[in-house]
Formats: C-alpha cells, structure tokens, sequence
C-alpha cells in the first residue's frame, strides 16, 4: 500500500468535501432523486451493467469507490461481492443502513477510507467503480493511480460523472437549470448553503469525457471509451486495467 504524504492544500480540501457530504448526508438520497428526477438511478444501472457485462468472473470481486450511501454499489445484484469505501461518515451509516434494510449486509460491505490511500493490496478488485466522486478528489491522478493499483491486470474500471450536454437548445435548458435553479433548491432542500453552489462550480472546472479519457489511460488502462448518458448530462468512462 502507498504512502501519501499530503499536502496542507489536499488535507484541506478533503476536509471542506467531508464536511460538505456530513452537512447533507441525511438528505442526500431524497435530493438526488428529487434534482435529477430520478434519473440518476438511471446513471448508476447503466453503469453497473456496463461494467457486469466485462467481467469474465461468476462471483467478481467490486469496490466502489466514494461509495457515499450506497447506491452504485446496490446497483451490482447478487453474486458480486462489493466493497465501498468513503471517507465520510454520516454517509456510510445510511449506506450501512441501507443494504441491511434489503438484506444484504452478506454481499455488500462498506468501510472509512480515503480514496487516495486506499487500504487495499494491490491487483486485489475485478472492477473499480466510482460515481460522482473522481470531481471531488484533492488529486484526480492519485485517485486514478489507486485505482489501477488496487484492480487486477484485465479488470474493469467505470466512472460516472456529471458532464455539461453540447447540443444547443438542451445545452442551454440544462445550463438555466443547474447553475440558476439547482443551486436555491438544493439549498431550500438540504437546508444548508455551500453543496449546491459547489456542485455546478465543480463540474464547470472538470474536464470534458475526451480529456478525462486521456487522463485516465495515462493513469494505466486501455481501451478507455466513454458513453453520454441523457444527452451527455452524465458521461460514463469505462477502462481495462493494463
Ligand atoms: C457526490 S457523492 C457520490 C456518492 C455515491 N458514489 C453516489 O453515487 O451517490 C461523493 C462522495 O465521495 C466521497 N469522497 C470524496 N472525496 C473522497 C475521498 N478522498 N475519499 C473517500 N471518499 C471521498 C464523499 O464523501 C461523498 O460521499
């Protein structure tokens, strides 16, 4: 496992994004399907069976990482075995919650962990999933980097994430709503000020699917290929690890 020595800047962010998923944790869910009505259940299944549809394994070994609540990994059915990871608290206790009200504790677990120091051997996953959080990360290539650490040669690396659509009259619908109505509903929601407002400033400052293909080939994996998901709302990037 690597030693990361972070830097003052990387504690710093972390912390702000900790606190940040802490303040909303307990509405998290309710806003997420309430925002994108309902679609990012959508996301995460496309994502799941994106990624299901590679393995090559009966009962293949997943980690989700940023795993938050738990969604993408209850997105995986019954013979995966998955483990999310977060290093936020409050929302692995919903998570927790969670998968043992569907009674499936015995398949998915979920442990604290930071995605850039991943406590996991190397080669040790089949597939690396991750939704909504690689924006997030103080380092995107130190999250990338653990990532094709902790996956064997041959596994399947999907993201998810949001992306901005190019076609122009949808374009500009989605613009007017993410960055003028999102952002008050998610405050009048949440109950809290500063999520809601990041969000769409941490989507405008991410790269676009050809530029985050790119980064994460340099980062070790092959026949990266991406997929546009509502128009390109979402963008899905799948990877093998080299
Ligand atoms: C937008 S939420 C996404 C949660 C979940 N993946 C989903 O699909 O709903 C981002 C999550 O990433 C987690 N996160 C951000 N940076 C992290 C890091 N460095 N290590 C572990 N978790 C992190 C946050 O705590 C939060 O739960």
């Amino acid at each position: 496992m690597p030693e990361c020595r972070q830097t003052e800047e990387v504690r710093l962010k972390a912390r702000r994004v900790r606190e940040m998923f802490g303040a909303i944790a307990g509405r998290y869910d309710l806003l997420n399907h309430l925002l994108s009505a309902g679609i990012d259940r959508r996301w995460r299944k496309a994502c799941a069976a994106e990624v299901g549809k590679r393995l090559d394994r009966r009962n293949p070994r997943i980690l989700d990482v940023g795993c938050g609540t738990g969604d993408l990994a209850m997105a995986f059915p019954g013979p995966a075995r998955v483990a999310g990871c977060d290093f936020c608290g409050p929302m692995l206790e919903i998570g927790r919650n969670k998968i043992k009200d569907a009674g499936r504790s015995g398949q998915i677990s979920f442990l604290a962990a930071d995605a850039l120091m991943l406590p996991f051997t190397d080669n040790c996953f089949d597939a690396v999933v991750s939704a909504f959080v690689l924006r997030n990360l103080a380092s995107r290539e130190q999250g990338l980097a653990e990532m094709r650490r902790v996956l064997r040669p041959g596994g399947i690396l999907g993201i998810l994430d949001f992306s901005m659509p190019t076609a122009p009259v949808l374009g500009a619908v989605y613009r007017f709503y993410f960055l003028r109505v999102l952002p008050g509903l998610g405050r009048q929601i949440s109950g809290v000020d500063g999520p809601y407002r990041y969000l769409p400033q941490s989507v405008g400052s991410f790269p676009g699917p050809a530029e985050l293909s790119r980064q994460i080939e340099i980062a070790g994996f092959k026949s990266v290929r991406y997929r546009l998901l509502t128009g390109g709302i979402a963008v899905l990037l799948l990877g093998i690890a080299e």
